[in-house]
C-alpha cells in the first residue's frame, strides 16, 4: 500500500534527510517509525502525504505514484489520510468539535454527516466532555486527543501519527498509544513514529522500522 524505493531527500538547504530508503508498508499494518530527534521519521511521514517529493527515488500511497505537489493525486491520496501532527495544527479560538468537524472540510460529505462523525469521534477518544471547550484551554494531552478525534473522524485507511506521546507522563503517553493502536484494522494501517521506544509493549504483530542519521538501520515484524 506504501511503497518507497530507493527515496533520497534533499531539503532546499541541502540538508540531506533520508538516504536511499526502501521499504514497503500493507493494508491494515501496525508500524512504529522509531529512532532518535532529527533522524528522518517526519520527513518520512511529510512524504507519505506529498508535502515532501523525493529528491531521488520514488514514493507511492494507495498505489499511486506521489510525483509533484499540489496534484490531484495528492488531494485524493489525502483524502484517505488521518494525520496527527508533530505540533498538532489545532485552531485557536475554536471548540475541541469545530476542530474536528474542519478537519472534515475537505471530504465529500454533508454537514449533517460531519456532525456526527466529529462526535462519534470525540467520544472514541474519550473527551465528549470537552466538545465546547477552546482548544487554548485544554492540556497537552487533551489536545493530543483531539487531533487524534480530528484524525478518526475522517474515517481514514490511513493514520499518521508524529511523535503522539511528546511529553506526557508514562501513563497518559502509553494510554495515547493504546488509542491509536485501538483504530488499526483491516481496512486502516497505524503509523506511529516516536523515540520513546521504551513505552512500545510487547508486540506481537507490529512492524519496526528504525530510522538513524536517515537511513533505515533495521527493519523487523515480530513474528519473523
Ligand atoms: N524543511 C526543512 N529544511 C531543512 N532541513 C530540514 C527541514 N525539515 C527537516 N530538516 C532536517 O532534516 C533532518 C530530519 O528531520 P526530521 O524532522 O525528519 O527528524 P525527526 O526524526 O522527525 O526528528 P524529531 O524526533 O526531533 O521530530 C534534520 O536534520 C532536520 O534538521
Ligand atoms: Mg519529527
Amino acid at each position: 500500500m506504501i511503497e518507497f524505493k530507493e527515496v533520497s531527500l534533499i531539503y532546499p538547504d541541502k540538508t540531506q534527510a533520508l538516504y536511499d530508503v526502501n521499504l514497503c508498508i500493507g493494508q491494515g499494518e501496525l508500524v512504529y517509525i522509531t529512532g532518535p530527534s532529527g533522524a528522518g521519521k517526519t520527513s518520512m511521514l511529510k512524504l507519505i502525504m506529498g508535502m515532501e517529493i523525493p529528491t531521488v527515488g520514488s514514493v507511492s500511497v494507495f498505489d499511486k505514484k506521489v510525483r509533484h505537489s499540489g496534484t490531484r493525486t495528492i488531494r485524493r491520496i489525502r483524502r484517505k489520510i488521518g494525520p496527527v501532527f508533530q505540533e498538532f495544527k489545532l485552531i485557536k479560538g475554536r471548540t475541541s468539535l469545530e476542530n474536528v468537524i474542519m478537519g472534515m472540510r475537505f471530504l465529500k460529505i454533508t454537514p449533517k454527516q460531519m456532525k456526527l462523525q466529529a462526535h462519534e469521534a470525540l467520544e472514541k477518544v474519550g473527551l465528549a466532555h470537552k466538545k465546547y471547550s477552546k482548544v487554548e484551554n485544554l492540556s497537552w494531552g487533551e489536545a493530543q486527543r483531539v487531533a487524534i478525534a480530528r484524525a478518526v473522524a475522517r474515517k481514514p485507511s490511513l493514520i499518521l501519527a508524529d511523535e503522539p506521546t511528546g511529553n506526557l507522563d508514562y501513563d497518559n503517553a502509553v494510554n495515547i498509544l493504546e488509542l491509536l493502536k485501538s483504530f488499526r484494522n483491516d481496512n486502516t494501517t497505524v503509523i506511529i513514529t516516536t523515540h520513546a521506544t521504551h513505552l512500545i509493549k510487547d508486540e506481537k504483530d507490529a512492524t519496526f522500522i528504525r530510522i538513524n542519521n536517515g537511513r533505515v538501520t533495521a527493519e523487523r515484524g515480530w513474528t519473523e
